[in-house]
């Protein structure tokens, strides 16, 4: 179905502007229709005002502006959507309102036209449920801004016809846009998939590990996420946010993955909500985020001796780093020395006792990152001020940048990187979505630097597992349980973007 068709955007807010603009692009009749007067002509004003910016910067001529705005209509009424093929809802995400739009249509186009929904958290097969022809009926889930955000999810609902997954895949790749499938579950691919950050992002704060600037800056600077977790939420708004938190963990049945923060319904009650009200994690002026200073640098003391413990993954570069600071290394934990160790899932506390050092001078790096990025440094419980001075001190020293938190397995890092693939382990697992679609749909739908199943691969599934077993044992909580796709494959040496042999 790529030659080019009739579409209906139903909706003309937000989404349905976006959608109208890219299949118009793509070089579509587009007919625009909203229940609101007036609404869908203002849509079609603002979405040939967009496409015209193309024509402002040279990337549109003028012949090619004028048959695209020649394609883009406003229909009066839902009439007027009789011989369109493929007709995409964007009303409100009600699904009384959803249920008796899709009846309404029904009612009015040809049996073989498509109906697609652009719901983020309904369950499709539920809009399909009011229909007389639900196999026609699919889940097409784009995202903000929808020409910018170059992948849609195709929902293929339970009695969804192949053939109408397959002709929506292909209308988006016609767009430009990368087409992933995913079953009709929970938060789909992309919402599922980007639960880990901020469920583990909210348990870091909930534990006092770290605040919640601490959080953020050690996810963007040493895990390479281009925003943190606080920083989302207070840039989509906690109101909307906690819904979508909530419901994810109800439709699974109250998965402990996905169990939400108690901390979230007092700050939503307060509106709290972020950027939009000025306030949320962070405080706002105009849009300039207000951040806490960081703690200053602490002076290294003269004569500090340093004892690294033989099994820290970062040894030989943590004794480059101690001799260029002018500090002493020893081989053996002095009374004097400060002693640093590098848990994999662990906490600072658990490891000296483990390791039968005195607390109160030991020191946690995370060895994830490596020792060329930001670096986080945790305390147990014991650790003297002096101590703690000492080791930002020493870590500061060759100018990368330095955060120290209060004791907390796996510290930020660990805990979340190892969360984000467990989850996406997951995902393939229950067949959610192909190891692929989930690879892409997460690096462009969530902006992660790598798909998380490659990122994995890239920490070493292995030690994936470990750190999971390891926080697992610590906290007690289920929600690091390791998936069976990761068990596996880690048990046979095996990539994590190994498809099940059935599959393959
Ligand atoms: N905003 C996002 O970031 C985003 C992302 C992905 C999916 N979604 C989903 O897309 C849908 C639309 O979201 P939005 O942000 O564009 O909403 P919006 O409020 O900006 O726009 C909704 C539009 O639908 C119209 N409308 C409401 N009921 C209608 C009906 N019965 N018939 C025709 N028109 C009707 C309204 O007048 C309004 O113009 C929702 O299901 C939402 O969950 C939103």
């Amino acid at each position: 179905m790529t030659d080019k068709l009739k579409i209906a955007v139903i909706g003309a807010g937000t989404m349905g502007r976006g959608i109208v603009q890219l299949f118009a692009q793509a070089g579509h009749r587009v007919h625009c229709f909203d229940s609101f007067e007036g609404a869908a002509g203002k849509a079609v004003e603002f979405v040939v005002g967009m496409i015209g910016r193309g024509v402002e910067k040279g990337r549109l001529d003028a012949d090619e502006f004028e048959r695209i705005r020649g394609q883009i209509h406003a229909a009066e009424t839902m009439q007027d959507l009789a011989d369109c093929n493929v007709l995409i809802e964007a009303i409100v995400e009600d699904l009384e309102a959803k249920r008796a739009l899709f009846r309404s249509l029904e009612a009015v186009v040809s049996p073989e036209a498509i109906l697609a929904s652009n719901t983020s958290s309904l369950v499709v097969a539920e809009i399909a449920a009011a229909c007389a022809h639900p196999q026609r009926v699919a889940g097409l889930h784009f995202f903000n801004p929808v020409p910018l955000m170059k992948v849609a999810e195709v929902i293929a609902a339970v009695r969804t016809a192949p053939a109408v997954v397959t002709a929506l895949r292909d209308l988006v790749a016609g767009a430009g846009h990368r087409a992933v499938v995913a079953a009709d579950q929970p938060g789909f691919l992309v919402n599922h998939a980007g639960r880990g950050l901020y469920t583990e992002g909210l348990r870091l704060l909930e534990e006092q590990s770290a605040s919640v600037d601490q959080i953020d800056l050690v996810l963007r600077e040493a895990a390479g996420f281009r925003m943190g977790p606080f920083e989302l939420l207070d840039l989509t708004g906690l109101d909307v946010s906690s819904k979508v938190m909530s419901s994810i963990y109800e439709q699974f049945q109250q998965e402990p993955r996905f169990r939400p923060s108690s901390l979230v319904p007092p700050r939503v009650a307060a509106g709290l909500f972020g950027r939009k009200t000025g306030q949320g994690w962070y405080a706002y002026e105009g849009d300039a985020r207000q951040v806490p200073p960081t703690a200053p640098v602490p002076a290294l003391p003269t004569g500090l001796e340093v004892w690294v413990a033989p099994e820290a993954a970062e040894r030989d570069a943590l004794k480059t780093l101690v001799e260029a600071a002018g500090a002493q290394w020893v081989e053996r934990p002095t009374p004097e020395a400060l002693l640093i160790v590098q848990p994999w899932g662990g906490d600072a506390t658990g490891e000296a006792v483990a390791l039968g050092l005195d607390a109160a001078r030991c020191v946690a790096i995370d060895p994830l990152p490596g020792l060329g990025r930001h670096r986080t440094l945790m305390l147990t419980v014991a650790t003297a001020p002096a101590m703690r001075d000492a080791a930002h001190a020493l870590c500061a020293h060759d100018g990368v940048g330095v955060t120290v938190i209060n004791d907390s397995p796996g510290f930020i890092v660990q805990r979340v990187l190892a969360t984000v693939v467990n989850i996406a382990a997951q995902i393939a697992q229950r067949g959610i979505a192909s190891v692929e679609d989930i690879e892409d749909a997460v690096k462009l739908g969530l902006g992660y630097p790598q798909g998380p199943l490659s990122w994995g691969d890239r920490i070493g599934g292995a030690r994936v597992l470990a750190i999971l077993r390891r926080m697992q044992a610590v906290t007690g909580d289920p929600r690091y349980r390791p998936s069976p796709w990761l068990e596996r494959r880690v048990a046979l040496g095996l990539s994590l973007r190994t498809a099940e042999a059935a599959r393959r």
